[in-house]
C-alpha cells in the first residue's frame, strides 16, 4: 500500500450536470409554495439534494455501456438470465423474481404470506415495509437494540435486532408470526448495521421456531463493509464474501436496487421456498409484468447486474463509508448532535436535541428540514414524528426519534459540496433558536410525510 492517507473518489468524471443556484428570497417563497414540504419542491430548485440515496446514484460507464446490451424481448430475455445470474451468484436464493423497486416486492410477498392479525418482526421497518405490513392487517414490529433506540450512544452494531425479545415474541405468540425480517442497514435506525453474529443468532432461532428468515437487503454492501471493519476476524474478508454468508443465513429478501444495485430503478424478491415463490409469480404476473421483467426493461435488468458487481469492490465501499463518516465528523466536530457513529448511506441529525424548545407533534424535523432548504438549497428528508406518528386507528404519538436524514447519492457529489453541506448545516445549527414548529393542514392517512402540507407556527 502507498503512504498517503487521503481516499479519494475511485473514479474520474466523464459527464456532468449542472446545478441551478437560487436565492435565498426565492426559495422561501419556492417552499412556501410546496406547503413546506420539501417533498413538493421541484428538483430544480434544490442545490444539493440529499433526500434520499434511493435510484439517485450515478451510473458507470460500464452500466451505460450495459444498456446497450438490453434484450428486450418480453419472455425469456438475455438480460433477464444475465440479472438472474447475478443476483444468485450474490444471495444463493433459489428464486429470483424481479419487481420494479423494492416495495413491489415487499407488497407481493406480504401480500401473499400474511393474513390479518399477524406480526412481522424486524430491527426497524422502513416506511414503505412498515405500510405494506399494514396493508394486509397485520403488525410491523420493531425490536432493534435498546442502543439503536439512543441517537447519542455509541455501539458498532446499532441495527442489531434484540435477540432476547425475537425469542421472547416467537414463544408467546410465534403462531402469528410468519417470517422474520432483518433490514442492513437499518434506515430507520440510522443507516446503522448488523453483525453476522446477530444474523447467526436470528438463523438460529428461526430453526429453532420453524420461521423463515428474510432480509431487506437494500443496503447489504454497505453493511458488508462495516462487518468487516468492525467485527472480529472478519477485516481479511471480501466485502462479497460477507455479503454472501449474510445472504446465506437468510431464506429470502426483498431488494431495492436503486440503492445498492447502483441503479436508478429496480428491485427484486427472492427466496428458497417454492410454494411461496410460486405464489408470488402469480402476483408478480397481476401487477408487475412476467416473470422474466417484473415491471422493468431489459437494459434495467443489465444495469443492475453490472452494478451488484461494482457495489462490492472494496475501492468503492472504503470511499462510500468514509465519505459519509466525513460529514458526520465534521458537523459533529461543531457540536450538532446526530445519530452516532455515522449511517452508511447517510448521517441524521437529531432534530429533537437541537431543537428542545420544539415538541415532537410541532415537528422539529419539519423544523430543521425546512431551515437547511432556506438557508442553503439544501434538501433532506425527516423521519421522525410525521413519518411515523400517524397510528392506523388515526391517533397521533411523537415517534421514538425526530431525525432529519442527509442520504447521499451513489457518487454523485464530490467532497466539496460535502463541505458545502456541512457549512450549511453548522450555520442552521448556529440560528437554532430562531426556528419554530410546525402544523399539518392537511394530509392522507397514510404514508402523510410524502404529501402533507404544513404552515409554520408564530
Ligand atoms: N427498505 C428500505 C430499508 C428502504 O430504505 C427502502 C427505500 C425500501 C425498503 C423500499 O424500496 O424505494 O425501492 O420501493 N428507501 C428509500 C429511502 C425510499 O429514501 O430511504 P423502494
Amino acid at each position: 500500500m502507498h503512504p498517503f492517507h487521503t481516499i479519494i473518489e475511485p473514479f474520474r468524471i466523464k459527464s456532468v450536470e449542472a446545478l441551478r443556484f437560487t436565492t435565498r428570497d426565492e426559495r422561501i417563497a419556492t417552499l412556501a409554495r410546496a406547503d413546506h414540504n420539501v417533498f413538493k419542491l421541484a428538483a430544480d430548485a434544490v442545490l444539493v439534494d440529499l433526500l434520499t440515496d434511493s435510484g439517485t446514484g450515478a451510473m458507470s460507464s460500464a452500466q451505460w455501456g450495459a444498456l446497450m446490451q438490453g434484450d428486450e424481448s418480453y419472455a425469456g430475455s438475455r438480460s433477464f438470465f444475465r440479472f438472474e445470474s447475478a443476483v444468485r451468484d450474490l444471495t444463493g436464493f433459489r428464486h429470483i423474481i424481479p419487481t420494479h423497486q423494492g416495495r413491489a416486492a415487499e407488497r407481493i410477498l406480504f401480500h401473499t404470506v400474511l393474513h390479518p392479525g399477524d406480526i412481522v418482526p424486524n430491527n426497524t421497518h422502513f416506511d414503505t415495509t412498515r405500510a405494506n405490513v399494514e396493508a394486509e392487517q397485520a403488525e410491523a414490529r420493531d425490536l432493534v437494540i435498546e442502543e439503536g433506540r439512543q441517537p447519542g450512544v455509541i455501539h458498532p452494531f446499532k441495527g442489531n435486532i434484540d435477540l432476547a425479545a425475537l425469542e421472547a415474541l416467537l414463544e408467546t405468540e410465534g403462531d402469528r408470526v410468519p417470517l422474520v425480517m432483518v433490514t442492513v442497514t437499518n434506515n430507520s435506525g440510522g443507516g446503522q448495521p448488523v453483525s453476522l453474529a446477530n444474523l447467526r443468532g436470528v438463523r438460529a432461532l428461526c430453526d429453532r421456531y420453524g420461521k423463515p428468515f428474510f432480509l431487506d437487503a437494500c443496503r447489504f454492501a454497505e453493511n458488508a463493509w462495516f462487518i468487516r471493519q468492525r467485527e472480529a476476524g472478519q477485516a481479511g474478508r471480501s466485502p462479497r464474501d460477507i455479503a454472501r454468508e449474510m445472504f446465506s443465513l437468510a431464506d429470502g429478501c426483498t431488494m431495492s436496487a436503486k440503492k445498492d444495485g447502483l441503479a436508478n430503478i429496480g428491485g427484486f424478491l427472492a427466496m428458497n421456498r417454492d410454494a411461496w415463490a410460486e405464489a408470488c409469480r402469480t402476483l408478480l404476473i397481476l401487477t408487475e409484468g412476467f416473470p422474466t421483467y417484473g415491471g422493468l426493461a431489459g437494459y434495467d435488468l443489465e444495469a443492475i447486474a453490472r452494478g451488484l458487481e461494482e457495489v462490492v469492490e472494496e475501492s468503492y465501499l472504503r470511499y462510500r463509508i468514509r465519505s459519509t463518516e466525513y460529514l458526520a465528523d465534521k458537523v459533529r466536530a461543531a457540536g450538532v448532535p446526530i445519530v452516532q457513529p455515522a449511517g452508511g448511506h447517510a448521517v441524521y441529525l437529531d432534530a429533537r436535541a437541537l431543537l428542545p424548545h420544539i415538541p415532537p407533534l410541532e415537528y422539529p424535523g419539519i423544523a430543521l428540514l425546512n431551515a437547511l432548504y432556506v438557508e442553503g438549497g439544501v434538501r433532506g428528508v425527516e423521519i421522525g414524528t410525521v413519518m411515523f406518528g400517524l397510528h392506523p386507528d388515526g391517533s397521533e404519538a411523537a415517534a421514538p426519534l425526530d431525525l432529519v436524514r442527509l442520504a447521499i447519492p451513489r457518487r454523485v457529489y464530490t467532497q466539496s459540496h460535502i463541505d458545502y453541506v456541512a457549512e450549511v448545516v453548522i450555520h442552521v445549527a448556529g440560528m437554532r433558536g430562531q426556528l419554530r414548529g410546525y402544523r399539518i393542514t392537511s394530509a392522507p392517512r397514510v404514508l402523510r410525510h410524502f404529501t402533507a402540507s404544513f404552515e409554520p407556527l408564530g
